[in-house]
């Protein structure tokens, strides 16, 4: 069958409608005339492949990467970089359309670099002894030697690492799971994951003898997915302390960091220029606690609430090298926590940063007693942020203010949001 490609959606692929019934068509992009056969049908939409190009769309463009196409991690990848903005920009707006959140958003910001931004990976071991990504919603590992979404020292390690591998064959799929390796400056963080604990000094002799600048960790995860904790430390830096807005604060191996700096640095200067005319701020899913802490400079008080114990750790510790005396840290579930320090009515405001679930329906309840008169909204799902917001724009206690889509994932269809509320004159 012929198609028109109109759009693209949610996960980058392709969209065309006929008679009502809507076509997804992975690889595709709008501008596209395809040939395709339908692989899924359901009663309103089918899933289809491309079989011939008829025309080809102008916003195509070539992609950097060899395993574009098999590794599915950059969907965007083949799709000029404007092109790519304007579909997040679309796809957020029509979410916000589809729960009636009746709201013009911003257009999505630009990240400065498109290729190289990301300080994390997180690879797993294949039964040849290479570094691997699982593709997309699948359980098939894709080898691979590098990654355009980090630097080249990060794939310079990538490349070493794979050497190793396949010189230790003692360090398999089935001992050793992956690892996630984030890059901060030009120190390495590796947290090994294993099946079962091992010795682990020839992995950490190779480190020195190839001068990287590493601190490893390792973690026992024999469940099928991860994440990864608790992170035992095996060598090299023990504490690695950054300074960014002015505070200094320590790394944790698998404690929440923003993966593009860039992005980071611009949807926190944005934040502080909201809150800082408010007295008392409750940061809510604070990580560890960096933001809350640019927040307590610019704020009379500032609450953090976090559930992982080792980033609640490392926001302490924040606490103390900088001599932050107005930030309290709190370890525990928003669900519980949150209600509690709302019960006095006197947040002012209030930041939500939960991970891609969204926010725990006691939270939402919670704020919908005390009504602060803010609510400052930061998520990487429009899925269920704006689910999360309908609870709180029906309930005729808050208006939106401001919502603006930010580049975190270039080349990827994930999107970042930012949005402000605030309390209606009702
Ligand atoms: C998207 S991160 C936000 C981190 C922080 N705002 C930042 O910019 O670095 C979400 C954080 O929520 C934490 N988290 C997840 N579920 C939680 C819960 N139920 N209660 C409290 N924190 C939670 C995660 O551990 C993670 O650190």
């Amino acid at each position: 069958m012929e198609l028109e490609i109109t759009q693209n959606g949610m996960n980058g692929e392709g969209v065309a409608k006929i008679n009502g019934k809507v076509y997804f068509v992975h690889g595709a992009v709008m501008g596209d005339r395809v040939t395709a056969k339908v692989i899924k049908e359901n009663k309103n939409f089918c899933i289809a492949e491309i079989n011939e190009i008829l025309k080809f769309s102008c916003f195509r463009s070539v992609p950097k990467c060899k395993y574009f196409g098999i590794c599915g991690g950059c969907n965007l990848q083949h799709i000029e970089y404007k092109k790519q903005l304007q579909i997040k920009t679309q796809n957020v707006q029509n979410l916000f359309d589809k729960n009636k959140l009746n709201f013009k958003i911003n257009n999505c910001i630009e990240s400065k670099n498109i290729f190289n931004y990301r300080n994390k990976l997180t690879l797993y071991l294949s039964k040849n002894n290479k570094l691997s990504f699982y593709q997309k919603n699948t359980k098939t590992l894709i080898e691979i030697d590098n990654c355009c979404l980090v630097d080249e020292i990060f794939n310079n390690l990538i490349h070493k690492i794979n050497l190793f591998l396949s010189n230790n064959k003692e360090y398999n799929c089935f001992v050793l799971k992956g690892m996630a390796i984030r890059k901060i400056e030009n120190n390495f963080i590796i947290n090994l994951i294993l099946n079962k604990k091992i010795i682990l000094t020839k992995f950490e002799q190779f480190l020195k003898l190839n001068k990287i600048n590493y601190s490893l960790y390792y973690c026992v995860n024999n469940r099928s997915n991860l994440p990864t904790y608790p992170c035992n430390f095996v060598g090299g830096a023990k504490e690695v302390y950054i300074e960014e807005f002015g505070i200094k604060y320590l790394l944790k191996p698998m404690s929440f960091l923003q993966v593009n700096n860039d992005i980071k640095y611009q949807i926190y200067k944005q934040i502080i220029s909201i809150v800082k005319q408010f007295n008392n701020v409750l940061d809510a899913y604070s990580g560890a606690g960096l933001l809350s802490a640019v927040m307590a400079k610019n704020c009379k008080n500032v609450f953090a609430v976090e559930l992982d114990e080792s980033a609640h750790e490392a926001c302490l510790d924040l606490c103390k090298v900088n001599k932050i005396k107005n930030l309290q840290a709190i370890c525990g579930d928003c669900a519980n926590e949150i209600p509690k320090l709302l019960n006095d009515n006197s947040m002012e405001c209030i930041v939500l940063d939960p991970a891609r679930k969204g926010c725990d329906e006691k939270v939402l309840s919670a704020i919908l007693s005390a009504l602060p008169k803010q609510i400052v909204y930061l998520s990487c799902n429009p899925a269920t942020l704006t689910r999360d917001l309908k609870v709180l724009c029906e309930s005729g206690h808050y208006e939106l203010l401001y919502v603006q889509p930010y580049d975190m994932f270039p080349q990827t269809s994930e999107v970042e949001t930012l949005v402000v509320l605030k309390q209606t004159n009702k």
